[in-house]
Parts: C-alpha cells; structure tokens; sequence
C-alpha cells in the first residue's frame, strides 16, 4: 500500500515538472509537492495511521521522495533560467560588456594657441611676463601715442576698423573706438601702469580691413615685445631676437636685419629668417630671395616714452610678430583661412 502510493506520487511529480516552462509554474510544483500542505506532508502525516513495522520504511520513502525532488527542482530551475539568458541575448537591447567601446573624441589647443605657447615660452625664459591688453582700443593707443599723429600719412598704412560712439555717451568717451590694428597700443598701456625695468610680450588679436585671401584675413594674431631697461641697445635686441629665431626655428638658423621705418622706433629694422624650405637656395616661398621677413622691430621712439609719461632719458627697444605667418612657415601652411575655417582634417594635424 505504502509502495504504490510512493510509486504513483512519484510518477505524478514527473510528469508535472515536464510540463513545466517556467519558473513561476516550477515554484507552485514546488508548494505543491513539498510545501506545508503539499504532498510530501500529507504522506508523512499518514505515518502514525499504519501498522508500527510499516513505520520506518515509510519514513525512508517519503526522505527518498522529499531528496529526489529538491534535486530535480533545482536542476529544472537552473535550466530555465539559462534559457531566459539565452532569449534575453537574442533581443537588440542587450549589450556585450567584453566588446571594445567607442573612445570619446578629445579635442585640443588650436594651433595658433600652441605657437602663441611655444614664442611666449622661449621669451619668459629670457625673463619676460606675458601680459594681455583691450582689442576695442582707443585710437590715442593705436595711433596717438605711438607718434602717430591724426594727420599723418603714416596713419593710412594701418588702415583701421572703427567702432561707432555709443548713444548713451554722455560727452566722456573718446570720439570713436577702434578694433586695435597691432598689439604695440599695449607699449603705452603697460609703460602708464608700471615703472621700467621690465620686459614683456604680449599676445593676442589684432584686425585690419583686408580682404580675405591665402595670406590675408581681417583677423589675425601678433605678440608684441617691449624691454624696458637702462642701457638696452640695438646689439640686445640682436641678441633676444636670434635667440628667439633659433629657438622656434631650429639651432642652426640665420637670421638678419633690414633697415625699415616705423613711426613708433628708430631706428627699425625688419628681421629676416633664412627660407626654411630652401635654406636660402631661392625656392617660391621665399620668392627666389632665400630670406623669409619674420617680424618688426627697433629702438622705442622717444615720442612714446613722452606719451607714456616717462622721461627723456628712458632707453628702450621693441619688436612685434605676426602669429599665423611664423606658424604657417614653420609647418608649411599655405593658406591663412586654414586657421579659422575650423575643418578637423586640419586641426587634427597638429
Ligand atoms: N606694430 C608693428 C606692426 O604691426 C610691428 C612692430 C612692433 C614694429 C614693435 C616695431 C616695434 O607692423
């Protein structure tokens, strides 16, 4: 009688589990079978219902029945839940942490910026500061005080972009403002504000009415330079400038000076560095001459001292560069537009 009820319970139990697809279904066969009123239970319940010999073995049966299901339960559950993995990866939203991702672009300086680092790095080492002045500038800066005067056919050579007076001026603004043409206003900003000595450099934007062309834009960046010491000569601007050049072109470049005129140094000379391309063989760059123009330079005129308030005796020299032409010679940049049409197959070259 205890056998064939044990035998029946058995056979009902594995018929039921495989039926079973999933693991709520398993979880009530589960309280079915070996919950508190389940299955299990009721058989054991029946123990003190038969003859006292039959007792023991039924208690073995039901220990039997109880291991045996528990592990079949188990095995079952394991099953079904590898095969709800198995469903899940078949479905898109599903993603593989071992595949390589995808590395966020980075962006970095522009190049304009990195030469701009690189020029003020070689002069702080000669003992320069860096320092910034206004772009909306006053034209007594750009023009005035740098013995320049409102009637002086020099005037025309920097031709100017100019800012409208604002209707609210009540009579203290300077009759009109100017987008700076070239960073020396800053020589008479800095010499107002500081005693000599000193030496600085002074990067930054400057604008002229140019149309746009390979070389030309209505934009672009210089660094200015002003020393301001005793007995600064002509030979120390020699010295800082060659050290200059042969720093951001290489050791082992030339350099030389030509006579030139600016109204705010005298004497002026331009600074030429040997054609880095042809190494002064003559090539279309340096249009056959071998030399490449590279900056402005001179002695402080006394006029500017004057203006800055400074006296008659003050010994100065000063040099102005234009960014975007030294870094499209040292990288072999053929078109100034390169620089702010923002296109990062360019960018991403340097
Ligand atoms: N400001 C001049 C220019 O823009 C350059 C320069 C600066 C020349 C300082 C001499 C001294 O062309």
């Amino acid at each position: 009688m205890i056998d064939e009820k044990c035998a029946i319970l058995r056979e009902r139990f594995d018929r039921e589990l495989a039926l079973i697809q999933d693991l709520q279904a398993l979880e009530q066969l589960r309280i079915n079978f070996l919950g508190r009123k389940g299955a299990l239970q009721e058989l054991m319940r029946m123990i003190p219902s038969v003859a006292p010999e039959e007792r023991p073995r039924l208690g073995q049966q039901a220990n039997e029945l109880k291991n045996s299901w528990t592990q079949a339960l188990e095995s079952k559950q394991v099953e079904l839940m590898s095969q709800g993995v198995v469903a899940a990866l078949g479905q898109k939203r599903v993603f593989d942490v071992t595949l390589p991702g995808h590395p966020p672009a980075l962006g970095h300086q522009h190049l304009i910026t990195q030469v701009v680092d690189e020029i003020v790095g070689i002069f702080e080492r000669m003992g320069f500061a860096a320092v910034e002045g206004p772009e909306i500038e006053e034209p007594f800066y750009n023009f005035d005080a740098l013995n320049i005067p409102a009637d002086h056919p020099s005037r025309e050579s920097f031709d100017t972009f100019f800012v409208k007076k604002s209707a609210s001026d009540t009579g203290t603004e300077p009759d009109a403002y100017l987008l700076r043409s070239h960073t020396s206003p800053m020589q008479v900003r800095y010499m107002q504000k500081h005693k000599p000595p000193f030496r600085i450099v002074v990067p930054g934007r400057v604008y002229r009415p140019d149309a746009v062309d390979a070389s030309h834009c209505f934009q672009f960046h210089q660094i200015e330079g002003l020393v301001v010491e005793p007995d600064v000569t002509f030979a120390d601007l020699k010295g800082l400038l060659a050290f200059f050049a042969r720093g951001f072109f290489g050791s082992s470049t030339r350099i030389r000076f030509r006579p030139h005129f600016f109204p705010f140094t005298e004497p002026s000379a331009e600074m030429d560095v040997g054609c880095i391309f042809c190494r002064g063989l003559g090539c279309r760059v340096c249009g056959q001459k071998g030399w490449l123009e590279v900056l402005g330079s001179g002695v402080v005129h006394p006029h500017v001292f004057k203006a800055a308030g400074y006296s008659g005796k003050t010994r100065g020299i000063a040099f102005g560069l234009g960014i975007e032409r030294i870094a499209m010679l040292k990288h072999g940049i053929d078109d100034i537009r390169c620089f702010f049409e923002n296109d990062l197959r360019f960018l991403h070259q340097f």
